[in-house]
């Protein structure tokens, strides 16, 4: 059996019998408040095995779609089926038929208590996403991708699904610095979801470059230490843009509002406080977008950048609504 073969077999087996008969202990506590878990069966909440708590972080809004990967025995689905409201639509994916055998009984249950049903669980991978082309409006993830034993792929594969301007807000542990040899090969700590935990460094260089953009950390909170060494749950979020027309220029200038004095982006862009600077159609549509909303004034050709450009872009005083 090839290795990355054996590692899913290995973790189907651990969390086959962590489906059967719950573990409290298995990873580290984290909880959500009641009134996001009240519609939830105990079977549920008693095998819940994330580490964050990404579905009260992610911004969720009535009517998207949200793809939840590893989803366990469904606890971050039915809580997003909630905050989506009946027209939305929630997918759960996991590759262990006990966990998803849990998942879907209890559907019934959290539909009746909803009054709407808009859960779908599927058999699957995370390597290989059972889910559409740009399809998705945000993906979650809670404590499973350390588990992979092909993590870039799992990256890719978000990417491809997400639709453009989606956004992934995921939960995973960390370490500081890369695993050794004598705790990777591992089998309890891997189970545990320490033995496969990419360092943050590499977390955040797969999300760029996968192509994720507007990259944050949005907590951080520290888990163990495991022969001294320091394992952390962090919860971050990027987002997807896709390129459509390329590097075209035409005539377009991006004014960085502030805090900072500067920033740059993923792609290298250097944005200096209130200078205008050259920007293809792409970039000035991007940083028009989450996260960047009003971050940016966009000057469009013809429109003056020099230094007569001084308001900002809630100053309409000049009595036609607009910017300068
Ligand atoms: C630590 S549990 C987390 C479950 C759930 N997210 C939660 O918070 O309760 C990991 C889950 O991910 C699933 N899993 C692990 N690796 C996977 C993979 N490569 N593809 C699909 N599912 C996977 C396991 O079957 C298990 O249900």
């Amino acid at each position: 059996m090839q290795k990355n073969e054996s590692t899913r077999e290995f973790v189907k087996e651990y969390y086959t019998k962590a489906a059967k008969e719950p573990r409290s202990n298995l990873c580290c506590p984290t909880s959500y408040p009641e009134e996001d878990t009240s519609h939830i069966p105990s079977e549920v909440i008693e095998r819940f095995y994330g580490c964050g708590s990404p579905m009260s972080i992610a911004g969720i809004r009535q009517g998207e779609t949200v793809l939840d990967l590893g989803s366990g025995a469904g606890i971050d689905c039915f809580i997003a089926a909630k905050k989506t409201g009946p027209d939305g639509k929630i997918f759960g994916i996991d590759m262990t038929d006990e966990m998803l055998k849990v998942a879907n009984t209890s559907k019934t249950e959290v539909a009746r208590n909803l009054g709407y049903s808009n859960v779908e669980f599927r058999k699957g991978y995370l390597e290989e996403i059972p889910v559409d082309n740009k399809s998705v409006d945000l993906i979650t993830s809670n404590c499973v991708i350390n588990l992979s034993p092909d993590k870039r792929k799992v990256f890719t594969e978000m990417n491809r699904v997400l639709k453009d301007h989606g956004r992934m807000v995921v939960s995973d542990i960390v370490s500081v610095h890369d695993i050794p040899e004598r705790l990777s090969g591992n089998e309890e700590l891997l189970g545990e979801c320490i033995a496969g935990a990419l360092t943050e460094t590499q977390f955040l260089s797969y999300l760029e470059q996968t192509g994720f953009y507007g990259i944050e950390i949005l907590s951080k909170t520290y888990w163990k230490s495991v022969e001294n060494m320091d394992f952390y749950s962090i919860s971050v979020r990027g987002y997807k843009f896709e390129k459509t027309a390329g590097c075209v220029f035409i005539g377009q200038h991006a004014v960085y509002n502030g805090p900072y004095k500067y920033i740059i982006d993923e792609e290298g862009h250097v944005f200096p406080r209130n200078q205008a600077v050259e920007v293809c159609t792409d970039t000035a549509q991007k940083l028009q977008a989450a996260p960047y909303t009003g971050a940016f004034t966009i000057i469009e050709p013809g429109e003056n950048t020099g230094s007569e450009y001084s308001c900002t872009p809630n100053d309409t005083s000049n009595g036609n609504g607009s910017c300068c």
